[in-house]
This record gives C-alpha cells, structure tokens and sequence, in this order.
C-alpha cells in the first residue's frame, strides 16, 4: 500500500514569506496576518483538509542584508514586519480539534527553563497539539537585536543548540512523573512532593537548578522538528528530529537529502524510518490545467525580483546586490542558513545559479517546486515526488494567504483521498500521534532516556 501523504500547511506571520510582492495580489489577504480571525480561519481550512499541522516559520531580525538596508525588506513587506508565532496558537486552537502547529523558535536566543514551560503550556491549552521547529537562527541583525555584536558562529549555535536540548528533555520528561499531580481533597495534597524532581544542569552554556514549573502535558516533548541541512544541521537533525523540512526545487536534491539525514539517524542509533520529510512545495491548482496555468502567471506578475534577493540575501547571509547579477554564485560557508547556499551553488551539479536567476526562480515558491494545473495533475506531482524523493509528505506554501490553502483544500485533498493517500478523519489523540504513530518519543530518541519511570 502507498503511504500516506503527510501534510502540513507552511506561513510566518508576515505579508512576504515564501511568495514576494504577492500581498500585492487582488486574492491575497496576507495582511490580515494581524488578526485573530484570520488565523482561526486558515486553521480551520487546514483541518477541513485533515492537515497534520500549520507550521509558523519565524525570525528575529530585520531582513537588512541586501544594499546593507533593511529598506527592500520594508517596501516589499519581506519577512519585516513579522509578529510572534507562538501567540496566536491558543485561539486556533480553540477553533480546531484536530490540527496541531509546528512553531519556529530559536535555540540561540531563548531560555531553555522559560521555553520548556511555554511549550508545556501550549501543549496542555491544545491537548497535545503542539511541535517545535528547532532553529539556530541565521540573522546577523536578530544577534544584534538581542545582546550580541555578532552572531555566534555558525557551528557553535548548532553546538548551544544541543546542549538547549538536554536541558529541555531533563525538564519536560525527567522533572515530574506522570503521577506526580494527585489533587487529592482529603490529604489537602495537588502534587506529591516525592515525585517531583530537580534537574540540576550544570553546563557549559545552561544553568538550570530547579523543578520543571509545568506539570506535565500530553506529549510532554513536542513533537521535534528541524530544517538545517549543513553538515552540523544534518547532525543535529539525525540525533533529535522527528520532522524534517526541506528546500530543494527537485526530487534528486531531496532524496540526497533525505538519504544523508536518514544514514546519520541509522549511525546514531535511531530507525531512520521515524524522521518523516517534509519538502516546502508551493500548489496553484484550478479546475483545469489551463486555468491553472493562467492562475500561475496571475501570481508570478506580482512577484518582485528585488524583494525575493532581499530575503534570499539574509537567508543566505551574503549580499546579492554586490555580486555580478549574472555570473554563477558559489559556495561559501557564512553564517546563514548554509542549506540554502548549497541548494544554489552544489546540491544540484547539473545547474549554475546566478543572482538574477535565484531572484526570478524563488518569486513565487520561495525555493521549493511550484506544482501547478489541475487536481489530477498536481495530485500525479505530489506522488511523483512521494516516490522519487522518498519524503512523507509535504510542506504547503500559500502565495496569496489563505487561498491558497483552501484551494488546496477545495480541490487537491479530494483527489488525494479518492486516491487514499490523505485521511478522510484524523486518527489519534495528538500531533505526535498523528505524525509519527507514538504518543510519546520513540525508545530510539535521545529524550527517552531522560524520563522518569518509577
Ligand atoms: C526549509 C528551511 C526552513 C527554515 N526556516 C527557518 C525559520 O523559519 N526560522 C529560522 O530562524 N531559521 C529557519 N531555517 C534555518 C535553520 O533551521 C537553521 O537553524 C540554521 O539557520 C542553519 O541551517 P543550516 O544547517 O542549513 O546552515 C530554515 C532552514 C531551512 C532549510
């Protein structure tokens, strides 16, 4: 039997996510990104569509690395301004049941003890809803924001990043046991003092004394995801995620990806079969291929060149307004987003990439494929990518928020059911239920070993 198609829809909370300049779209309704009813109403399409999870990408800085501006990044509203992912999460959750949300926070700028009872209190107000899209950052500006000259290198965040890790699983699995809540009324007792412990972490960047002050929630660990793809981000990836998100344009780059992360999971010691692939993929679906296609370059008009480097620019950490708008980029190590660099420069050795050339191709799909025609068209697409690039599903972009999700939803999932590839229900309680078919980390993740079991 063919596996099911995992999907997740993919926003930021901003106007130019993935598609830039298409809030200029007459279908665009991205800037309502400021309300609640527009984030109640995007969840509650995804869960029409028996999404697994609306992911929240997210970041910290101003996008000020095209021209040393952040004036491209402003006019075309790139990924400035953006608000807080996390605080829409209680209202769409209760609009929905069953959707969960994937979160981007940054180990590099937050406090593990403050985080893990923020995630605990997501989890418990969304009855296990919740996930983590695990990020180092990559803006230089964001460091400067937040206490920094500078960044921290790129290697050394992924290195804070793991021992955030070990201080969040001591606190989410290892602090309070299951039964540590008794709320008994006759012995005047709500927790058992016994069955509660501090975690006492003491290491090279994290001190955390004390008990976890959550008690604990359904999934205890969100679910774990990650999008990294350097080698360090392929290292850390393998040992902690049970999700991974990809960008690549075509199925080679991402089987190659998917292949490399799932020999690392197998050397640390996992099965490589629990980490489920998500590449970003961006859908313009109509009735008809041909109407499709007309929908496609609808959006593509809108699409600005300029804005689309600015934020490629500050993903990549290298400035595309210096270099020859036609001559092949190549690799360098920065301290952005590396996999993004090497999607551009060597992870697709047939093709060169120059700076006008990226700016015309991420327009509309932010780095990922653009699938466009009609159901059975974009439905052949996503399966064709299911076998060729072996990943679990996808990560679905809306260029003109939210029509595109319901677009998808209106017109894609139907086919994909009749085909049996997506759920008609949900099954499960929670999103780790759903997404990875355990309710709690598998025995094989290194969060396990920190519970407490009496
Ligand atoms: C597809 C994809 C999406 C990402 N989304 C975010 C994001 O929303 N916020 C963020 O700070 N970093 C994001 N990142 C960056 C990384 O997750 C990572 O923390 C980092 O900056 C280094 O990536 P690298 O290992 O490829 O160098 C993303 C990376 C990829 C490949």
């Amino acid at each position: 039997m063919s596996k099911r198609i995992r999907l997740h829809g993919l926003r930021q909370s901003t106007v130019g996510h993935t598609a830039v300049g298409l809030w200029r779209h007459p279908d665009s309704r991205a800037h309502e990104y400021r309300e609640l009813a527009h984030w109640t109403e995007v969840a509650r399409i995804l869960e029409r569509g028996t999404f697994d999870a609306l992911f929240i990408a997210d970041a910290l800085g101003p996008l000020d690395t095209y021209r040393g501006s952040v004036d491209a990044a402003l006019r075309d509203g790139v990924q400035t301004p953006t608000d807080d992912p996390l605080l829409t999460l209680s209202a769409m959750a209760a609009a929905t049941e069953h959707l969960g949300f994937a979160v981007t926070v940054s180990t590099t700028y937050e406090q593990p003890y403050s985080f893990a009872r923020k995630m605990a209190t997501l989890d418990h107000l969304t009855h296990g809803r919740v996930g983590w899209n695990i990020v180092t950052s990559a803006l230089d500006s964001a460091a400067r924001n937040l206490g920094y000259d500078n960044q921290l290198p790129h290697d050394e965040r992924y290195a804070v990043a793991e021992e955030f890790m070990e201080v969040v699983y001591k606190l989410w699995e290892g602090s309070w046991r299951d039964d540590a809540v008794v709320r008994s009324v006759e012995e005047g007792v709500f927790v058992d003092p016994s069955r509660v412990r501090p975690v006492r972490h003491e290491g090279k960047y994290y001190k955390v004394r004390d008990i976890a002050l959550s008690e604990p929630s359904a999934q205890r660990t969100p679910v774990l995801y990650q999008a990294g793809t350097s080698p360090a981000g392929i290292a850390f990836a393998s040992r902690h995620a049970e999700g991974v998100f990809l960008s690549t344009y075509e199925t080679a780059g991402a089987r190659g990806l998917v292949t490399k992360v799932k020999e690392a999971a197998r050397a640390a010691g996992r099965d490589p079969d629990s980490l489920k692939f998500l590449p970003i993929t961006t859908v313009v679906v109509a009735e008809t291929d041909a109407e499709a296609r007309a929908k496609y370059a609808s959006y593509a008009s809108y699409a600005s060149w300029e804005g689309a480097l600015a934020r490629w620019s500050a993903l990549m950490q290298i400035d595309l307004s210096v270099l020859d708008p036609d001559a092949p980029l190549e690799y360098v190590d920065t301290d952005g987003i590396r996999g993004m660099v090497e999607l551009f420069t060597t992870l697709d050795p047939t093709r060169k990439w120059t700076p006008r050339a990226i700016g015309e191709f991420v327009g509309v799909g932010g780095g990922g494929p653009v699938l466009v025609g009609s159901p059975a068209t974009v439905a052949d697409e996503l399966e064709r990518w299911m076998d060729e690039a072996d990943v679990d599903g996808f990560n679905v972009a809306d260029p003109v928020a939210p029509a595109g999700h319901r677009d998808f939803v209106d017109l894609v999932v139907p086919e994909l059911r009749r085909r049996g590839r997506v759920w008609s229900a949900y099954e499960g309680a929670t999103l780790r239920e759903r997404f990875t078919g355990s309710p709690r980390v598998r025995p094989d993740h290194p969060a396990y070993g920190h519970r407490w079991v009496p």
